[in-house]
């Protein structure tokens, strides 16, 4: 059933507070940036100097200044981050922090559809490893996924590795032939999201939003299809709306909209984003613990093809 969202007075808990001015206090004497997913829990949100979607996090890191660069959120984003700033130290609260839909591509699958179809380029999806991006041409995020396969100039485009997305940027260029590498490639959490929760918000009546991951019978349904940065730009002539995404988006939305009555989608919870808690990303801040580091092999054709994409921005 949908879950009709309640969020959490977070800035007003005084343990938040204390671990709020520790982190400003250690962030301000480093001379660190703290990013932070939109999938961040609340008292991460809170302490972060930026949040957003993948896109715009990886702007955010291009365009950083400061030496030391934290990435709350799973590990291709720090990667990203890195990445773009070779020179400086990106750190992520947990290295465990993974991304099971970028674990289904290898660099093999890539180098076997690119065997397969001569000439056609692969368009990799930021939640890929940094191996992957490598054997890529340009990388896109959920946000700008239909602008990059639409810059391209060729009619048969291999992308990989979400499935559902892939399938949303073919509705919307029907002109083009895409390809998905793996074929049912997934995000187990959007992908668990069916036509029966479609057919409950229905009843509830409202607006419907959901993530591109979702799968087509979804996705069909809904009223916008959007990354978790454009959701709040979406819903802002909505009063209820559902929101089809991991269920810790819908604290920033919440914050932008107060009035809205917002309702999740019940166990929609990505257990990855979720494993930065204030203890981690403290002993993270304060010890410099998990560093990013990137194999040179694969670094530099994984740079270009970030930085691809962004040049498309
Ligand atoms: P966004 O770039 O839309 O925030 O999506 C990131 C993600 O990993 C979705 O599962």
């Amino acid at each position: 059933m949908p879950i009709r969202y309640n969020a959490p007075d977070i800035i007003n808990d005084p343990a938040w507070m204390l671990f709020h001015d520790e982190v400003k206090r250690i962030k301000s004497d480093k001379g660190m940036l703290i990013l932070a997913h939109n999938y961040q829990s609340a008292d991460i949100l809170e302490v972060a100097d930026i949040t957003g979607d993948s896109l715009e996090l990886a702007i955010r890191a291009q365009q950083a200044t400061e030496e030391i660069i934290v990435v709350c959120g799973v590990r291709f984003m720090a990667e990203t981050a890195k990445l773009l700033n070779p020179d400086k130290k990106v750190l992520i609260p947990r290295d465990d922090a993974g991304c099971p839909l970028a674990d289904q591509l290898t660099p093999e699958m890539i180098r076997e559809a690119k065997a397969r179809y001569p000439g056609a380029p692969f368009v990799i999806y930021v939640n890929s490893t940094a191996a992957c991006k490598a054997e890529s041409d340009i990388t896109c995020t959920s946000s700008n996924a239909e602008e990059i396969v639409r810059s391209l100039p060729d009619d048969l485009v291999l992308f990989g590795p979400d499935s559902n997305l892939a399938a949303f940027v073919q509705r919307q260029i029907p002109e083009k032939k895409i390809i998905s590498v793996p074929d049912g490639g997934n995000c187990p959490i959007h992908n668990a999201i069916t036509r029966t929760a479609i057919e409950e918000a229905q009843m509830i009546g409202g607006y419907i939003v959901c993530h591109p991951e979702c799968t087509p019978e979804v996705s069909i349904a809904a009223d916008a299809v959007v990354s978790t940065g454009k959701m709040k730009a979406v819903i802002a002539d909505q009063k209820i709306c559902h929101v089809f995404t991991e269920t810790s988006m819908l604290y920033l939305l919440q914050k932008a909209w107060p009035d809205k009555i917002l309702y999740g989608v019940d166990g929609a919870v990505c257990k990855d984003m979720q494993k930065t808690r204030a203890e981690s990303l403290l002993d993270c801040i304060t010890q410099e613990i998990s560093e990013i580091t990137i194999d040179e092999l694969h670094a530099p054709r994984a740079r270009s093809a970030i930085e691809k994409m962004l040049a498309l921005q």
